[in-house]
């Protein structure tokens, strides 16, 4: 994470210990924006567009962000910052010092549980990265056919020692970044590097304004054909909403629980919101034109972005470095969200356990690895091993994105809506009495009524 100054060490032992700061405010919002746009924008928001059916799922996430997504985020990082501690000792102190029973803890327990199943598989994908970064190094797009890009996929798909070597590579990275704190650096290089990612991916979306297949990108993406929406798809919106803010899961509570009281909640969500919506809109302006132009399956899953994106740097100029550009951008990306889903874990282990930073890293970077090679086998030769009907990666995709984040938002926001005192909730989110009404109806009203509407319906 960036620009922290914590004396972490010394509060290995110590669980009452509150955190130290943010260096500056933007290094907080670099670090939110870094934790929101990874693969969630880039890999798996057009692979569940396509998969749901186009523009109702795309109308229904927008509206899951801003009238669910918005509020809980904010909801997030005031229980942080008013705990300073990691997710499960913020939940259990703010509840008990409002006269509330034990189980809130549950909220911060069950985020960072998710926090740590979702690393286990975001970690495989990130290794996909990485290997189609060496292909694009070696030349191995350069006018390939949609035929053989299918096939370079499905080849890394069909190898558990490709997929083990790139997800431990990723998996070392991660807990490299993490265990070493090299904060400020990180900080440096995501300023200069996620503008970069999204002008590359503007690139892309130039040229797929080249392939003939942009008009029909956009009706896919924004005109609605309602008879496709479901609950089903409603609650795959839901999911991803929360998935794509790195929310429930006690990253945000743990990002906040850095934050001192100079920073305007309210705006920063905003800006979070803002950037990271556009990304996804953005990877999906990219990938579509090339997916109607090669006349591809748009609901083909996760390989989507895989078999799409080479077909486009085997034709253009330049696309050699382009691609090789590409894939580092979003390998950097993807590690900016990874480190922020192994802090909670490692803060729960910091602060409740004798271990230290770097020891408490290491053995949160192990269990997630571990985790993550059944996760890769279910792709080759655990394909036949299914849970509850699913295979160990969808199951944990979907246990985290359709359940867990869900639930331990709805908790955050309840709690914070409800059962916190309101005129300290007002000066906190520095809002006027018209912003502090809005705020009350979607905190209160809106947001639990929408994720539980969702949930009821589902079941
Ligand atoms: N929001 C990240 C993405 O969209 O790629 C993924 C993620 C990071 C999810 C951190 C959750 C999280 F806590």
């Amino acid at each position: 994470m960036a620009a922290i100054e914590t004396t972490h060490g010394a509060l290995a032992m110590d669980a009452t210990k509150v955190h130290d700061h943010w260096s500056s405010r933007l290094g907080f919002i670099i670090a939110a924006v870094g934790s929101a746009v990874g693969l969630g924008n880039i890999w798996k928001f057009p692979y569940m567009v396509g998969q749901s059916g186009g523009a109702a799922f795309v109308l229904v996430y927008l509206g899951c962000i801003a009238l669910i997504g918005l509020p809980i985020i904010i909801a997030e990082w005031l229980i942080g910052r008013r705990g300073q501690k990691n997710p499960v000792n913020t939940m259990a102190e703010l509840a008990k010092k409002n006269g509330r029973g034990r189980g809130w803890m549950l909220v911060g327990a069950g985020g960072t549980l998710a926090a740590f199943l979702i690393l286990s598989f975001y970690s495989v994908i990130g290794g996909w990265a990485l290997s189609y970064l060496a292909e694009a190094g070696a030349g191995s797009f350069s006018g390939i056919g949609k035929d053989a890009a299918a096939a370079l996929f499905s080849g890394l798909l069909a190898s558990p020692a490709r997929l083990l070597a790139w997800h431990s590579v990723f998996m070392l990275l991660t807990v490299g970044v993490v265990a070493m704190g090299v904060s400020g650096g990180l900080e440096r290089a995501t300023k200069l590097l996620m503008p970069a990612l999204g002008v590359i991916l503007l690139g892309m979306v130039g040229y797929g304004m080249t392939t003939g297949s942009f008009g029909a990108a956009v009706d896919y993406l924004f005109t609605p054909d309602w008879s496709k929406l479901d609950s089903t798809v409603v609650l795959a919106a839901l999911g991803h909403a929360f998935f794509t803010l790195s929310l429930g899961m006690g990253v945000m509570i743990a990002y906040g629980s850095y934050l001192g009281q100079d920073i305007n909640l309210v705006r920063a969500a905003g800006t979070v919101a803002v950037a990271d919506t556009t990304i996804a809109l953005c990877a999906g302006l990219a990938i579509f034109p090339i997916v109607f132009a090669n006349g591809l399956d748009p609901a083909s899953g996760p390989g989507l972005v895989f078999v799409t994106l080479p077909l486009a740097f085997g034709k253009i100029a330049g696309g050699l470095v382009l691609g090789v550009l590409f894939f580092a951008l979003l390998i950097f990306a993807a590690l900016t969200s990874s480190i922020s889903l192994l802090e909670p874990v490692v803060e729960l282990l910091e602060e409740r356990t004798p271990m230290g930073r770097v020891a408490s890293t290491v053995v949160a970077g192990v269990a997630t690895w571990a985790l993550g090679v059944a996760a890769l086998l279910s792709f080759n030769a655990w394909s036949e091993v299914l849970i509850f009907g699913q295979n160990i990666f969808d199951l944990l995709d979907k246990l985290t994105s359709k359940f867990l984040l869900p639930a331990c938002g709805l908790g955050a926001i309840v709690f914070v809506a409800w059962f916190l005192d309101r005129e300290g909730v007002r000066q906190d989110l520095g809002l006027g009495r018209a912003g502090f009404s809005v705020w009350n109806v979607l905190a209160r009203y809106v947001a639990p009524a929408g994720v539980i509407a969702v949930f009821w319906h589902s079941l």
